[in-house]
C-alpha cells in the first residue's frame, strides 16, 4: 500500500489516480475528505500533528510526502513524519521538495525544506526527492479575475521561468515510488520552455477564444495577495525568484524526460485541461 499526502491537491490528485490505475492500493491523506478514484481509501490527518498519520501509515510500504506551506515554519516538525513512517515499517519515501533548495539555499523556506531532505537521507529508508520549479497551476490564482474581468493581474509580467505541469511532477513521483532504479534520485523538474506571466495570459486567452488583459502588479501588491495563502518567508522567497530568476532557475531541466522518456508538457496543455476554471 502506498500513502499519498496532499492527495486532493495539484500534484496529489493525479498521483493518486496514476497509482490506482497502476493497480496499487492507495491511501489518500488530506485534512478534508474529497471524492477519490474507485478503490482508493481516504484518511483524514493533519501533517502538523504527525501522530494523526498513524492510521494511514499502518501497512504502508511507501509514502509520498508533500508538505504544505505552514510546515516550513520554524516551529513545525515535519521530520517527525519521517521518523514515524520508519517506525511504522514504511520502506520508501518520495519527498516533494523545491528547486529553490538548490538554487536559493539561504532562503528561509529553503533552509527548512533542506532540513527535511537531510533527515530523509539520514533515515535509513529508501528515498527519492523531486525538486520542481514554479507550477503551471499557480495560474489558478488568476481564474476568478479572468472569469469576472477578463484580466490576469501578476507581478514581473515580462520575466519568465519554465513552469512545470503538476501532472508531470505526479508522473515522476509515481515512477520514483514504483521503480527501485530511482532510489537516491534527486530530480529537478521544469517545463519545456521559459514563459512569462504575460505570455501565460496570452495562452489562456487563446484557449478561451476571447481576449484577456494583462495588469502588472507591484511586488508589494503581489506579496499582499500571496501572504493570504502562504507564510511571508515563502512569499518573499518566491518573489525573489520570479522577479529575477538566476541561470539555474532558467535552465530547462532534462529530468522529466530522463525519468518518463518524453518531454515535459507545455503550459498550453495545462490550460487546455483546466480551462473550465477560467470560463
Ligand atoms: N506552487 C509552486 O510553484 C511550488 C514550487 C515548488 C514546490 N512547491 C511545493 O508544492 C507543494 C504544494 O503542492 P500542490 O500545489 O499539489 O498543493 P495544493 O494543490 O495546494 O494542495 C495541498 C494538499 O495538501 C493538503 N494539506 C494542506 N495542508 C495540510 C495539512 N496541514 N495536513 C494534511 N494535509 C494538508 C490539502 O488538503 P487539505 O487542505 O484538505 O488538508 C491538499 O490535498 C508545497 O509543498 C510547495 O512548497 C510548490
Amino acid at each position: 500500500m502506498i500513502v499519498v499526502t496532499g492527495a486532493t491537491g495539484n500534484v496529489g490528485r493525479p498521483l493518486t489516480q496514476a497509482l490506482a490505475e497502476a493497480g496499487e492500493q492507495v491511501t489518500a491523506v488530506s485534512r478534508h475528505a474529497a471524492a477519490m478514484p474507485d478503490g482508493v481509501r481516504h484518511v483524514a490527518a493533519d501533517l502538523a500533528e504527525p501522530t494523526s498519520l498513524t492510521p494511514a501509515l499502518d501497512g504502508a510500504k511507501a509514502l509520498f510526502l508533500l508538505l504544505s506551506g505552514d510546515l516550513h515554519a520554524p516551529e513545525a516538525r515535519p521530520t517527525d513524519i519521517i521518523d514515524l513512517a520508519a517506525a511504522r515499517g514504511v520502506r520508501r519515501v518520495v519527498l516533494l521538495s523545491s528547486q529553490g533548495v538548490a538554487t536559493r539555499p539561504l532562503g528561509a523556506s529553503r533552509v527548512a525544506m533542506r532540513a527535511v531532505e537531510d533527515a530523509l537521507r539520514g533515515s535509513g529508508l529508501d528515498w527519492a526527492v523531486v525538486r520542481p520549479g514554479g507550477f503551471a497551476s499557480n495560474a489558478f490564482a488568476w481564474a476568478e479575475s479572468v472569469r469576472t474581468q477578463a484580466t490576469v493581474a501578476a507581478p514581473f509580467g515580462d520575466v519568465g521561468v519554465p513552469v512545470i505541469d503538476p501532472a508531470d511532477i505526479a508522473e515522476v513521483a509515481a515512477a520514483c515510488l514504483l521503480d527501485d532504479r530511482h532510489t537516491g534520485g534527486v530530480y529537478e523538474l521544469t517545463g519545456p520552455e521559459v514563459i512569462t506571466p504575460r505570455q501565460q495570459a496570452e495562452v489562456i486567452a487563446a484557449v478561451l477564444g476571447s481576449p484577456v488583459r494583462f495588469h502588472e502588479l507591484t511586488r508589494d501588491e503581489a506579496k499582499a495577495t500571496m501572504t493570504q495563502f502562504v507564510p511571508v518567508e515563502l512569499a518573499d522567497d518566491t518573489l525573489d525568484i520570479i522577479s529575477a530568476p538566476n541561470p539555474a532557475e532558467l535552465r530547462i531541466s532534462p529530468d522529466v524526460e530522463r525519468v518518463l522518456g518524453r518531454a515535459p508538457r507545455p503550459f498550453s496543455d495545462w490550460v487546455a485541461r483546466n480551462i473550465a476554471a477560467f470560463r
